[in-house]
């Protein structure tokens, strides 16, 4: 049975049967499909369309259909085109012509709507606790990392010492913002389309606020006929869920790297890591190259809707049942992925000795310019200075760090030098100077620690 053979007098064609049909997608929808149908049946009942008989028998039949999908008893029709026509089905099956009833002055317009809009309002959730469990896995190590230093890089390229425990802090904050786009969101998604039609609105003298209070939305949609096609939360959730992708992307490109044995800064616990079918010796970080990888899917993901997205008419379009695939796969990737990761950074081995050997001397070369600008010269002769003296301590003839340039040598620079420049190239000492909001410093990330578990606990 399809939901509209009226005007037709020849069935459709079994491979554009199948291609029209969105079952084997939306049928993750079941329970909201159900749910969304008991309420507009009470809407309806509220509206004088259905007698109380009517309206307790469907209520019982929607009620049995819904256990039936929770339980996994349900069983499709080869019929079913859609998860709208598979609950309608069954419910005509369990109480019979009554069930022609519940799709009075609705549409599978605005019903696709809601059901996709009442899924997100769940997956969020789910996706704001996978995140957080994340979170705190960064913030555990950035407590346990106390005052390891290790270098910090620009263009891959050894700049200043930080903390460690700023640098997993770095990884933490991104994921806030994450969450707070993704809670942000919800307020975009909780607008309740039921009751809009299929495009003019609906017939019925239903109150769509209740309507929309009683399936837990925050208001019922202002304008039917942007109500159906809007997917405006759709590509945004993707986007959220694309930015995620490649904050993760970028976390684990870093953890690949620091992993090898050029940096070895770390080290992945067994539990997260995989072997190599030839080479013995291999220890493989495909986790996190997943990961990588797989923010380049979502990217796809996102694109793929907005350009589905692009150029539609006004109201309801059959292009939009490309919008539920991306969603639902996105949300499956990063509930895959954000576990593995949390779990591998929290089992991880961190090699404090190899943080602390790469860092040079070199990288308080800022540091020996703010030596001179506490001498009273400006800054850009300083810098020029220490420049000299990387340059000298380089020089072939020499070939030293900076700590190793004679006294006589520093003062040949400049006359401002004294004994106590060598005190510059403690890296504790450069890190300790960055006090300001947002630095590096025991003590700047100490409060930062603690506004992130202030975060967490929100
Ligand atoms: N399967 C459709 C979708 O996902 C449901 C809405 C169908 N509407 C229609 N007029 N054929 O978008």
């Amino acid at each position: 049975m399809t939901l509209w053979g009226g005007r037709f007098t020849q069935s459709l064609d079994s491979l554009a049967w199948a291609l029209n049909a969105s079952l084997p997608v939306d049928q993750r929808m079941a329970i909201q499909d159900v749910e969304g149908s008991i309420a507009w049946a009470s809407a309806l009942h509220k509206a004088n369309i259905l007698s109380d008989e009517e309206h307790a028998s469907i209520s019982l039949g929607l009620a049995t259909v819904k256990e039936e999908f929770a339980s996994g008893q349900f069983s499709f029709a080869p019929t079913d085109e859609d998860i709208h026509t598979a609950v309608e089905r069954r419910l005509t099956e369990l109480i019979d012509i009554t069930a022609g009833k519940l799709h009075t002055g609705r549409s599978r317009n605005d019903q696709v709507a809601t059901d996709f809009r009442l899924w997100m309002l769940q997956a969020i959730p789910e996706l704001l606790s996978a995140l957080s469990l994340l979170q705190t896995a960064l913030v555990e190590q950035a407590e346990l990392a106390g005052e390891t230093l290790m270098p910090g890089y620009t263009h891959l390229q050894r700049a200043q010492p930080i903390l460690l425990a700023h640098w997993w802090l770095s990884h933490y904050h991104p994921l806030q913002r994450d969450r707070e786009r993704l809670t942000d969101l919800i307020k975009r998604v909780s607008i309740l389309p039921l009751g809009s039609g299929a495009l003019a609105g609906t017939p019925v003298p239903v109150d769509r606020a209740a309507l929309a209070k009683s399936l837990g939305f925050a208001v019922a949609s202002p304008n039917s006929l942007d109500s159906v096609s809007d997917r405006d939360f759709a590509a945004e959730f993707l986007f959220c869920a694309t930015m995620t992708g490649i904050h993760l992307s970028k976390l684990s490109e870093q953890i690949v790297l620091y992993t090898s044995a050029e940096f070895g800064f770390f080290e992945l616990s067994d539990a997260f890591s995989t072997g190599s079918s030839l080479m013995p010796q291999k220890k493989n970080p495909d986790v996190f190259e997943l990961t990588r990888g797989k923010a380049g899917t979502l990217i796809g993901m996102l694109t793929g809707l907005l350009a589905t997205l692009k150029g539609l008419p006004s109201t309801y379009d059959k292009d939009l049942q490309e919008d539920k695939a991306p969603v639902f796969a996105a949300t499956d990737t990063l509930l895959a992925i954000l576990p593995v990761i949390a779990g591998a950074l929290r089992t991880i081995t961190v090699k404090p000795e190899r943080m602390r050997n790469a860092i040079d001397s070199f990288m308080m070369a800022t540091d020996l310019a703010d030596y001179l600008v506490s001498k009273g010269i400006p800054f850009r002769e300083t810098h020029a200075i220490a420049g000299k003296a990387v340059r000298a301590a380089m020089d072939a003839s020499r070939n030293v760090g900076l700590e190793e340039l004679s006294l006589e040598a520093y003062q040949a620079l400049s006359p401002a030098f004294e004994a106590d420049v060598y005190q510059v190239f403690d890296p504790l000492k450069s890190v300790e100077k960055r006090n300001a909001i947002g630095g590096t410093s025991l003590q700047s990330v100490k409060n930062q620690i603690t506004k992130c578990r202030e975060n967490l606990q929100a």
